[in-house]
This record gives C-alpha cells, structure tokens and sequence, in this order.
C-alpha cells in the first residue's frame, strides 16, 4: 500500500473543472491538430501539461500582491524581491525578467559571445534552454551519469552530470571553445531528478580548473535541496536553508524562472556573483525586458515572487511536494505503468518506448500517447521525445534516449483522488494500447528547438469514435 501524503493547508477557493464526453474531446484534439499544447484549457479536466506558472498562491501571496509598487523606477517591491533573493539563495547581483527563458536568452547569449564559444555541454539541457544555444549558432551538448539512461533503475542522484565526460569534451574542444557548463537543477529533462552536492563541487573544480564559468539552472532549487536532505545521510540534518545556500555557493552565474520554485504564476530572474557581468547584462535587461527593476514584471508579481521564495524552502510544503509526486508515481506503478524511477521532483515521466514497445520512433510515441490520454481521460501530459529533441545529423535524423510522457503536478493544486484518477485512467489505456495511433507532422514552425509547442500533428490511421 503506498503512503498517502497529507496536505499541510487547507482549500479556501476552488475553481470548477468539467469532463467533457468522449466524442466531444475528440472534437477538440481534432481542431488542435492532435497537438496537446493546441487544446484549451477550459476543455481539458486535469491539466498536467506543466507544473510551471500553474500552481496555487498562498493567501501571505495574495495579501502580498496588494503591497505592489508599480512605479517604474526603484519600486519598493524591487528592493523586497532583491533583499529576499540576497537571503534566500545568497546571490549578490540579481536582475529580473519576465520568465526563465528571457534569462536564458541574455545570460547564455551573452556567455556565449564574450567568449566567442560555441559549446555548452550541460547535465542536460532543457528545451528553452537548448533551443536558445541553437537558435544562437551554438552546440548544446548532454552528458548525464549513464544510470540516468536507464529509466528502470533506482539510484539517488541520476541528474548528475558525467564530470569524466565533461573533461574528455574539454580536452577534445579546447577551454577556449566552451562557451560554460550548465547544470539544471533538477534535471527536468530526464526526469526531473535530482543533482548530488558532491557533483556540483566536482563540476565546480572542473570548471575553476579550466577557467570555464559554471551557470546553473536553478528553476526548481528547493525540491533539489530536498532530495539532497533526504537521500544523503551528511546532509540529513542540515536545513533547507543552509544547503540552497551551499548548493548554489559553487555557481558564478544562475537563471530562475519563478514560476517554478518561485510558487508564482509568472517571473524569472538572472543572478550572478560578478559585477562585471551584472552591469553588463542590465543594459540587455533594459533594452530587451524593461528597466533594472521591474524587467517586465508587475511590482506585485515581484512581491508574489518574494513571498513564494520565503514559502518554498519550508519544510513541510516540500515535504508534501515531493510525496505527493512520489504517491502518484507508486499509484502508476502498482497498476503497471512503466514510470522513470526514482519518481522526480515535479513530475511522473512514464517511460513510453516500454510503454508503447511497438510503435517506431518517427511516430512521436510519446507525444501520440499525449493525444490518446486527453482523447480517453480529458487529462493533458506532455511528451518529451523525437518531437521536441530528434535533429539531423550528416543527413540522418538522431533520436533522443528517451521518449517521455511527463504528467508534471502544479503545486498545492491537484487533490491525491484527481491525481488517482490520472494514474488508473492511463494504466486503462495502456491496457488497451493497440487503440494508441502514430502521428505525422503536417506543419512545424521554423525557429530551431521549438517544433514540439507549435506543430500541426495528424494519426497515421483513422481515429473512431
Ligand atoms: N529551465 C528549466 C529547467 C525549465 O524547466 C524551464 C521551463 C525553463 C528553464 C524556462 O522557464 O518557462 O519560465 O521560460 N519549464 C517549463 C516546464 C515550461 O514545463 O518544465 P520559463
């Protein structure tokens, strides 16, 4: 029997959600061109697409976004949202942007041509992230710990990145040819697991050794901070606080998007410990996302922001964060669902090349499964597969390791019966697989890395009702 996390809050406003009959639901995927990120919202009964910008505030965020200064210049929410930054993540220098993926922007593209580098080796990279590297002429390149390639087997920290791997690609580069070395913290990409403390100092040395800045992705920091609590006996008795405040003591240069560990609805900042760099970078944060102290932000969003970054290093709230992921990935599994394990940080990945053993890689298997669960339950997931991560390579098309449904949780959101209800409604699909269909492209956008948002998908056979 699994263990059934309890909430550490209570519910004091709730908003209405409706199945809609199956044959309507095939309507919708029909008019969304089979592609999940097409469908709206209101049509759909349980939204996992995302647990990012998607969760509930607390009422301190609430009463919090009335104290919102919107002045333009030098608003007193901006001296809250850097005080809090300073105390909470310990980062000197911090500018705000309107979402992580502006942060990635300015910060890796100005990385990349001060040092005139194209590579960008990484844990693994995430699609924003990659996509930016690519659309920038530059080389993004994954070097995850090889357990992490194995969705079926248990070990602690497969975000990790493979340091002996990381010094092979220096050594063949050269230092100069690197433009830094990216650890996302959890590793979303494959899985949403988490990066041991003992590698991040190792990556540290490597890069201090070779003079290579380290930038870390800290979206998803807390939950990070957590799995390192609770899975390596040094650290069991050490707060929250003390090891984020370690944890991120070995990066120079960071990007948060918070609408993830945030706990906001949107925002994202770029920290680094460099002067230097910082007045560098504000002028882009001017020119590209608005003045130094709101980048694109309401005042109250930077308020909500504050507050959500003081709530996330709590305890408890983390402590039913992660089991409430961790109970609805045992509940997949009990019923036989092929899951990634551990269960991450965010979200439940259900391994579909096991899942769906037959269906060839240009079908897009995962994000097929993505169609066919909306189409049988009204839940929306997301695949993360040849869709979003196949490129060309000397003229053939490479896949990614893995294809992935990613069903992630919004935070404080969902009740463990909704998410009961996902899990056995995915284990009946899986039951009857045969009735999953492969898709075709039939549209896809130009702009390199973001084909799996925007593409206009179709099944290989007709779909009955
Ligand atoms: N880095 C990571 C690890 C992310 O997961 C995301 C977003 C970003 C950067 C970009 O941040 O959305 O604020 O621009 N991830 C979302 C997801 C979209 O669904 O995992 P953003």
């Amino acid at each position: 029997m699994v263990k059934i996390p309890v909430e550490p809050y209570r519910i004091r406003m709730i908003e209405p959600v409706k199945l809609l009959p199956r044959d309507e639901r095939l309507k919708r995927l029909v008019s969304a061109s089979w592609n999940v990120f097409r469908l709206k919202s209101e049509d759909i009964f349980i939204d996992l697409l995302t647990d990012s910008g998607t969760g509930a505030m607390s009422i301190y965020q609430w009463a919090a976004l009335m104290m919102g200064d919107e002045a333009y210049a030098g608003a007193r929410s901006w001296f809250n949202f850097e005080k809090t930054v300073r105390e909470v993540l310990g980062i000197e220098y911090v500018l705000p942007v309107h979402q992580g993926r502006a942060a990635e922007r300015i910060l890796y593209t100005t990385l990349m041509d001060k040092r005139g580098a194209k590579v960008v080796p990484a844990n693994t990279h995430f699609d924003t992230g990659r996509a930016v590297v690519l659309n920038h002429r530059g080389i993004p390149i994954d070097l995850p710990v090889p357990e992490a390639k194995k969705p079926n087997i248990e070990a602690p920290f497969k975000g990790d990145m493979n340091v002996s791997a990381l010094r092979k690609l220096i050594e063949k580069k050269g230092a100069d040819n690197i433009a830094f070395i990216l650890l996302v913290l959890t590793n979303n990409t494959i899985g949403g697991q988490p990066v041991s403390i003992e590698n991040i100092r190792t990556v540290r040395e490597v890069s201090e050794e070779y003079n290579i800045p380290l930038v870390m992705d800290i979206c998803r920091f807390a939950e990070n901070a957590y799995f390192i609590k609770t899975r390596n006996e040094r650290y069991k008795n050490r707060s929250i606080k003390e090891i984020v405040k370690e944890m991120l003591s070995y990066g120079d240069h960071f990007i948060m998007s918070a609408k993830k560990d945030g706990l906001a609805n949107i925002g994202g900042f770029i920290g680094t410990r460099s002067r230097e760099l910082y007045e560098e970078l504000a002028g882009r944060v001017v020119l590209e996302e608005g003045f130094i102290t709101y980048g694109g932000l309401a005042g109250r969003d930077l308020e909500a922001i504050a507050q959500g970054l003081k709530e996330v290093v709590d305890e408890s709230y983390l402590k039913h964060r992660i089991e409430q992921v961790r109970y609805f990935g045992e509940l997949m599994e009990e019923l036989g669902v092929p899951v990634v394990k551990p269960i991450g940080g965010h979200a439940v990945y259900v391994d579909v090349l096991e899942a769906l053993p037959n269906m060839p890689r240009e079908q897009f298997p995962a994000d097929a499964l993505a169609a066919f669960l909306y189409l049988e339950t009204g839940v929306r997931a997301v695949g993360l597969g040849a869709l979003a991560f196949a490129r060309e390579e000397n003229g053939n098309v490479a896949y990614p390791d893995f294809e992935l449904l990613r069903l992630a949780v919004p935070r404080r959101t969902y009740t463990n019966s909704q998410l009961e209800y996902v899990a056995k409604g995915l284990a009946n699909l899986l039951w009857k697989k045969e009735k999953i269909k492969g898709l075709k492209i039939v549209w896809e956008p130009k702009v390199k890395g973001v084909r799996h948002f925007l593409a206009k998908l179709s099944p290989i056979e007709k779909v009955l009702l």
